[in-house]
């Protein structure tokens, strides 16, 4: 194995932690960052698909900034037109001609999107979706799916991982707020039902299926693992929806991009009236991205929905969209990042297999649990060992493979992934392997 000596010091992280804890709530930027154990890492740099931290140990990187980074950390094709175009300016609060760049070249690969609108985050963009929704169909309703997540706004951070005394029963699910200082009535018109259960959703259409405005959903759920949805699931939703006049919302801000340059989408032959898109179509500066049918985005072209920022289409994050789609349209790219992940995904079966774990995912990304897998729904992870999958992961970190520090897992492989890094990942998951104790 090359480089990663027996015990690890985070000795400057760990500085680092407390000084930052001072400062700054709980030490992190973001919630699930304070999981990472025994404290929180800093990182000093990356380059492509491994980052080094503050007390020089160096990790091969599958979580990938949380997905966006699909050209790996500091791509020199990404770095030189960042350079370029903040030394062009970084904001104009106006038009410019990489709006119309990104745009055309999206509307070209995305099937749904027929116009698009440019944001920051897959937050901003879900949540313009469902305004755009409602505002088409003067209905108020939105149908989500437990174990999804679309961003933490008040209305749609619902059932994204309620445990089983929370959630209710499976044919009728609460409606379980992520946070504190979610008031109710901001999500009482937001119903949860099972993935993958369209007899559910036949249900739910047949009773209130006039007051419905959209059904918002991943096309291959990303956030408890990585599950791909049940053959006719979503041809289902397709026909319900349009039987019943309702939206479909494909929330793409995982798959976009990186299942196909047409997003799933493209893969699993069912186009959504609207899209959101975010993470890996900027490679890892800020962009979002809403789309659908034109006569839909005429609400938006003409200000009936308000969709606004001083942020949106700014030039330096809309610079890196063509980057990464230019560097994925290159012959073989996605076969060849899905024909590595494939290699990995075998290796870390065969080696957590013994331990009762399992590994489960599609194309680019996958998951591993500690339970019965694979997962069909939300709520077959209630039978998986969290304390299984925290102990592995903080043995992966100690051996120096950087993977999401919490127990719903996801790994991203990059372009920049090679062979070589495999094989390595495979020597160091077998080290950590040796480490956990049960
Ligand atoms: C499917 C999905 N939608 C939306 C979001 C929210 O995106 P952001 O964190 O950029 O607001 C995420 C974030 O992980 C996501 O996985």
């Amino acid at each position: 194995m090359t480089g990663q000596p027996g015990l690890r010091s985070l000795a400057r992280s760990r500085d680092l932690m407390t000084a930052t804890a001072r400062v700054v709530a709980g030490g992190v930027g973001s919630a699930d960052r304070a999981l990472v154990a025994p404290h929180p890492i800093f990182i000093a740099r990356g380059a492509g698909p491994r980052m080094w931290d503050v007390d020089g140990n160096e990790y091969v990187d599958y979580l990938l900034g949380y997905g966006p980074l699909v050209l790996g950390h500091a791509h020199p094709r990404l770095v030189e037109a960042l350079t370029q175009q903040a030394r062009l300016g970084t904001i104009y609060g106006a038009g410019h001609p990489l709006e119309l760049a990104a745009a055309e070249r999206l509307t070209a690969l995305v099937p749904s999107m027929e116009q698009v609108r440019f944001g920051q985050s897959g937050t901003e963009a879900v949540e313009s979706a469902v305004r755009l929704a409602r505002a088409a169909t003067g209905r108020s309703l939105i149908l989500k799916f437990e174990g999804h997540y679309h961003g933490w706004s008040d209305q749609i951070a619902v059932s994204y991982a309620p445990g089983a005394e929370q959630a209710g029963p499976a044919e009728r699910p609460a409606t379980v707020p992520m946070s504190q200082g979610q008031p109710a009535r901001t999500y009482q018109d937001v119903v949860v039902l099972g993935w993958n259960d369209l007899a559910a959703v036949q249900r739910l259409f047949a009773e209130r299926g006039g007051r419905i405005a959209a059904v918002l959903t991943e096309p291959i759920a990303c956030n408890y693992g990585v599950i791909e949805p049940a053959g006719g699931f979503l041809p289902g939703l397709r026909a319900l929806c349009d039987r019943h006049g309702a939206l479909l919302i494909f929330d793409e801000v995982q798959t976009g991009v990186r299942i196909s340059l047409g997003g799933a989408q493209a893969v699993l032959g069912v186009t959504p009236d609207i899209t959101c898109m975010g993470k890996a179509v900027s490679g890892g500066v800020p962009a979002s991205v809403i789309g659908g049918r034109r006569d839909l985005m005429e609400l938006i072209a003409d200000r009936r929905v308000f969709q606004s920022g001083t942020y949106n289409t700014n030039p330096l994050c809309l610079a890196a969209i063509p980057v990464v789609l230019d560097r994925l349209a290159e012959p073989g790219t996605h076969a060849e990042m899905e024909r590595l992940s494939r290699r990995l995904r075998a290796g870390i079966a065969q080696l957590i297999g013994p331990l009762g774990g399992y590994v489960q995912g599609t194309s680019t990304m996958f998951g591993i649990g500690f339970g019965p897998g694979p997962l069909r729904t939300m709520r077959d992870g209630w039978q998986n060992s969290t304390e299984k999958i925290m102990e592995l992961k903080r043995a992966l970190w100690s051996t120096g493979v950087y993977t999401k520090p919490t127990p719903r897992d996801i790994w991203y492989v990059s372009t920049e992934h090679t062979e070589a890094d495999i094989d390595e990942t495979l020597e160091r998951a077998a080290e950590a392997v040796r480490l956990v104790r049960f």
